[in-house]
């Protein structure tokens, strides 16, 4: 796993960190969310599943940067629910943060509550998932974020023929109930099953039991350029993603811009976005190519889902012939190659442009002591919910002391904290603990985290 926490440090560094159906939009940037039970039939069983909108993966949420989207989440479900916007800042508005019991009380069946998401810096994509029990492996969903109207995409120069967006989502499928599994684990203190299946965009793939007439399959035109917005839903599991037949140039990662590289295979941890550059310029005597994804592990003594998911991506103009042709397959790496997943991770680099910069602060002037403290709120059960969340809070003084306190130190992602958290615990002044609130928005441990 130190690949991840490396690609959580690459995330601060930046800054801070179609195909599918689109959601309900009534209005500008106004959805509704319905959460409810829908029937699915994968890998040779049927089940229900708690989705949004009816829809594995959910709804696509479009906005542009800096907008306010509203979205109000109906739950139709069984159970509590609250769903929270992967990889949005939320600039002093962590009250819709979304985890349960955390930024909010879980919106109980029966009743709705209106999510207000503010953007700020972020553009690219992110996405939305259910922060309550397992429930994101059904409920969750792409949020793509454009650039402002009059300004357009930093790689656009030199990829004049964009032509399309594509959220390619990867998910995993249980035949069981996940939250039976969760109750059981819970009881037990062991590990969830594995999943039955990895999934692109809900569907298993051709290489699955009674998954072959489902499989996500997208048209593309020759000499075009697609922007696949690449998504890993899943719950746990780092995954390599190859399209036969074509390279994919890197653009962007959680929201936010890179410098563009070009590779066969990625690697995208959970929680993850990759924005890459699709060039469709194959010769249409071979029209058919698969996606696919599969598990990277480092460790091989963990028991993993060793499947392969597939989608199809096919030239709209290749002869009739091609058509029933099997799709050529990627050249993806084993499922332990270390050496493909660190040197993938090691290419990732913010784009830092004029029009993009990332303004980390390299000089500290001063040193702060920084303590956090929380509130709790009961939750009340039945109709007629508010929102009852904790309130972290901050007090902070400028002399002498250089410590952070233990809470603070797992967030906060400053520079200044590397220098301050070597030093020794010396004192703790008693304005430690006062209610004090002074502009609380400027640091806390919101800020900037990708979660
Ligand atoms: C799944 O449901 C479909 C339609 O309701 C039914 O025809 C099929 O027999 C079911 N399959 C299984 C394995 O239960
Ligand atoms: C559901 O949420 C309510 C408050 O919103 C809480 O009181 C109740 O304990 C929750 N139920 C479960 C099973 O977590
Ligand atoms: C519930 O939804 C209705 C509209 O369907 C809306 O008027 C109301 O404000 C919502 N309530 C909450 C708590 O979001
Ligand atoms: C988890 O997997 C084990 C072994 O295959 C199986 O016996 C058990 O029933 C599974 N648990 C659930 C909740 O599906
Ligand atoms: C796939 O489609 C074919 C043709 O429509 C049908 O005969 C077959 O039963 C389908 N298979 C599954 C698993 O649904
Ligand atoms: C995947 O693992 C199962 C055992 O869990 C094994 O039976 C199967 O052969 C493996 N498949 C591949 C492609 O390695
Ligand atoms: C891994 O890939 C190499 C070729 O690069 C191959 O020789 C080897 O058999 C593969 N190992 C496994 C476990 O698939
Ligand atoms: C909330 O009220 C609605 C109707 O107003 C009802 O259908 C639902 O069961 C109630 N939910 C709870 C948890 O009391």
């Amino acid at each position: 796993m130190a690949t991840m926490l490396w690609l959580l440090a690459a995330v601060f560094m930046l800054g801070a960190a179609v195909g599918l159906a689109e959601g309900s939009k009534h209005g500008h940037n106004y959805y509704d969310f319905f959460v409810k039970e829908t029937s699915y039939s994968r890998l040779c069983e049927n089940k229900t599943l708690l989705t949004v909108n009816g829809q594995f993966p959910g709804p696509t949420i479009t906005a542009r940067r800096g907008e306010r989207v509203i979205v109000n989440v109906h739950n139709q479900g069984d159970r509590n629910i609250t769903i929270h916007w992967h990889g949005v800042d939320q600039p002093r508005n962590p009250w819709y943060d979304g985890p349960e019991f955390i930024t909010q009380c879980p919106i109980q069946p029966g009743t709705n509550f209106t999510y207000e998401i503010l953007l700020s810096e972020e553009e690219g994509t992110i996405w939305w998932h259910a922060h309550s029990g397992l429930d994101r492996a059904g409920v969750h969903g792409a949020f793509i974020v454009h650039p402002k109207k009059g300004t357009d995409y930093p790689f656009i120069e030199s990829y004049k023929k964009l032509h399309k967006e594509i959220p390619i989502i990867l998910g995993e499928w249980w035949t069981s109930d996940l939250n039976l599994q969760l109750e059981e684990y819970l009881k037990t203190g062991g590990e969830i099953n594995n999943s039955n299946a990895h999934t692109i965009n809900g569907q298993p793939g051709d290489l699955y039991p009674c998954s072959r007439n489902d499989t996500f399959n997208v048209g593309v035109k020759r000499g075009k350029t697609y922007l696949l917005r690449i998504i890993n839903a899943g719950l746990d599991g780092d995954m390599f993603f190859g399209v036969a037949g074509h390279l994919l140039t890197v653009v962007g990662t959680d929201g936010r811009y890179l410098k563009p590289f070009t590779v066969q295979t990625i690697m995208i941890s959970p929680g993850q976005t990759m924005d890459a550059l699709l060039e469709a310029k194959r010769s249409p005597s071979s029209g058919r190519y698969y996606m696919a994804s599969k598990t990277y592990l480092s460790n091989t003594r963990l028991a993993y889902q060793n499947g392969t998911a597939t989608a199809i991506l096919e030239y709209k103009d290749m002869p009739l012939a091609t058509r029933r042709a099997t799709p050529v397959f990627p050249n993806l790496p084993n499922n332990t190659d270390d050496a493909v997943a660190t040197g993938y991770t090691a290419m990732l680099r913010s784009l830092a442009s004029k029009e993009h910069p990332v303004n980390v602060p390299t000089k500290v002037n001063e040193h702060m002591l920084i303590t956090l403290a929380i509130n709790t709120l009961p939750c009340t059960t039945g109709n007629g919910t508010t929102a009852a969340a904790p309130a972290w809070r901050r007090a902070s003084t400028t002399p002498a002391s250089r410590t952070l306190t233990s809470t603070s130190s797992t967030h906060t992602t400053t520079p200044s904290k590397a220098s301050t958290s070597r030093t020794s615990p010396t004192s703790h002044p008693s304005s430690s603990t006062s209610p004090t609130l002074t502009d609380p928005g400027r640091i806390g441990p919101q800020s900037a985290a990708p979660r």
